[in-house]
């Protein structure tokens, strides 16, 4: 199995690129499934994920082709309604079929997704909004069955928290619903926003873009569309976090700044040099030169729904405040099991203790950081523990990197060219 090396303690120098957003290109890829046509999808970025999407388009009946950054996908001629539980154990994501499938032909089979190493993460509040709009779903040998009754009708449907994908499914059940469907309570993430926007460009009546309030007028039909995915922010935030971590200084192009306030604010606070542009970032980390002089700042972090501080940057910010001055809680507050990546830190010699939902992280100077090898648990524990063997001193070898491969589109390339020294190995 292949595994990554980092010889840590360099900073990184130069300029990344970024790529398109995963969690923005799921549902959009599933949103094709609703009208029959071509579509055009721009900025799709080439992951274990979104292949798996497509494979699960294509049993779905639809054919697909890549072009550069450009997947065109064809869903003229659908032929199942079912998402194999081969395909769901391995992308928790299948689910987004759920809400087109409805729409579109009123019926759908699901392998239920399992819990994950991050949380139990059921999916019954979108079964529940399914519901509200009219269609009965059962559980049957660890599938659910999604059937409307008459036709899909509009409802007001509540979310007790926020759900990302739940947000999404309801969206595209409700487009071609009868009557008006409102969301309260709706994940304001900017991925659902690429996803309505792509909506409305498909002739969908969708009005609170942004808002936890969303009015879904449902239309008669839709057509087939081209759009542009959104720039990935965990991806950048990714890099933002590594930069301050092992110094140096980097530009990031071709990234949205405004996706990522909460983000920027705390890097500044532990002393990070945050430039922003339209649609690039320059940051630098004085405080990391010299490493043995190293004065970055704790600080406490809590993560919250959108626009708060990502739980999908948590365990990257995490391998910064290993090495910063003083002591720091990181709170977790989305997923009940997302420390996964504490112990493999502790490998590399930093100081955590988790109190429930709460890590408190002692900083340690970054010579008394050193490398070794770790295993990955999940997608963005991959990455904290690239960033910690980044910053660390000596190999940091890690283990189980196809999680990495499921959202970071060439991230040892793109930080080789940042003069990281990593490489893949088999
Ligand atoms: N929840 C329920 N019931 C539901 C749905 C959600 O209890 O029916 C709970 C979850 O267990 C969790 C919370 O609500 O505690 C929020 O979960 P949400 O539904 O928002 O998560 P998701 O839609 O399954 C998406 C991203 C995740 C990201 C979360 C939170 C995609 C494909 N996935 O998941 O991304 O962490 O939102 O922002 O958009 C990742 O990219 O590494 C990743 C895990």
């Amino acid at each position: 199995m292949d595994k990554i090396h980092i010889n840590g303690g360099r900073p990184l120098e130069g300029t990344v690129q970024i790529s398109g957003a995963k969690n923005a290109a799921l549902p959009i890829l599933a949103a094709t499934l609703l009208v029959p046509g071509l579509h055009s999808l721009n900025n799709v970025p080439d992951l274990r994920d979104t292949r798996t999407m497509l494979k699960l388009l294509e049993t779905l009946g639809a054919t697909h082709s890549r072009k550069g950054t450009t997947v065109y996908v064809d869903t003229s001629g659908l032929t199942g309604a079912e998402a194999p539980y081969d395909l769901v154990k391995t992308m928790r994501a299948s689910v987004l079929v759920l809400g087109p499938l409805l729409a579109r032909s009123g019926y759908a089979r699901v392998s239920l997704p399992g819990g994950c190493a991050i949380g139990a993460r059921p999916i019954n509040y979108h079964l529940k909004g399914f519901e509200q709009l009219g269609v009965k779903t059962t559980l049957t040998h660890g599938y659910v069955e999604a059937r409307c009754v008459t036709e899909l009708a509009g409802a007001t449907v509540y979310f007790d928290m926020p759900t990302v994908t739940g947000t999404e499914n309801l969206l595209m059940a409700s487009v071609l619903a009868r009557g008006t469907t409102i969301i309260k309570n709706a994940a304001r993430e900017p991925e659902v926003g690429n996803l309505i926007d792509m909506l409305i460009a498909m002739g969908a009546d969708i009005k609170g873009k942004g808002s936890d309030r969303l009015t879904i007028n449902g239309v008669g039909s839709l057509q087939p569309v081209e759009i542009d995915i959104i720039p990935d922010r965990i991806e950048t935030g990714t890099y933002l976090i590594a930069v301050a971590a092992t110094g140096g200084k980097v530009r990031i192009e071709q990234c949205n700044p405004a996706h990522l306030p909460a983000l920027t604010e705390k890097l500044r606070a532990v002393g990070a040099e945050i430039v922003e542009e339209s649609n690039a970032f320059v940051v630098s980390c004085p405080e990391q030169q010299g490493r043995s002089r190293c004065n970055l700042q704790g600080v406490d972090i809590k993560t919250m729904v959108y626009p708060g501080f990502p739980t999908d940057l948590q365990a990257q910010f995490m391998a910064l405040l290993i090495q910063a001055h003083g002591t720091s809680i990181v709170h977790e507050t989305i997923f009940e099991n997302r420390f996964m990546h504490v112990a493999e830190m502790q490998r590399l010699g930093a100081d955590i203790t988790i109190d429930g939902a709460s890590a408190v992280v002692r900083g340690l100077p970054p010579e008394k950081l050193c490398g070794a090898p770790v295993m990955a648990t999940d997608l963005r524990a991959s990455a904290s523990l690239v960033i910690a063997g980044l910053a660390a001193s000596g190999l940091t070898e890690i283990s189980r990197i196809y999680h990495l491969e499921r959202g970071y589109e060439n991230m040892v390339e793109k930080l080789q060219a940042l003069g990281a020294d990593i490489r893949r190995v088999s």
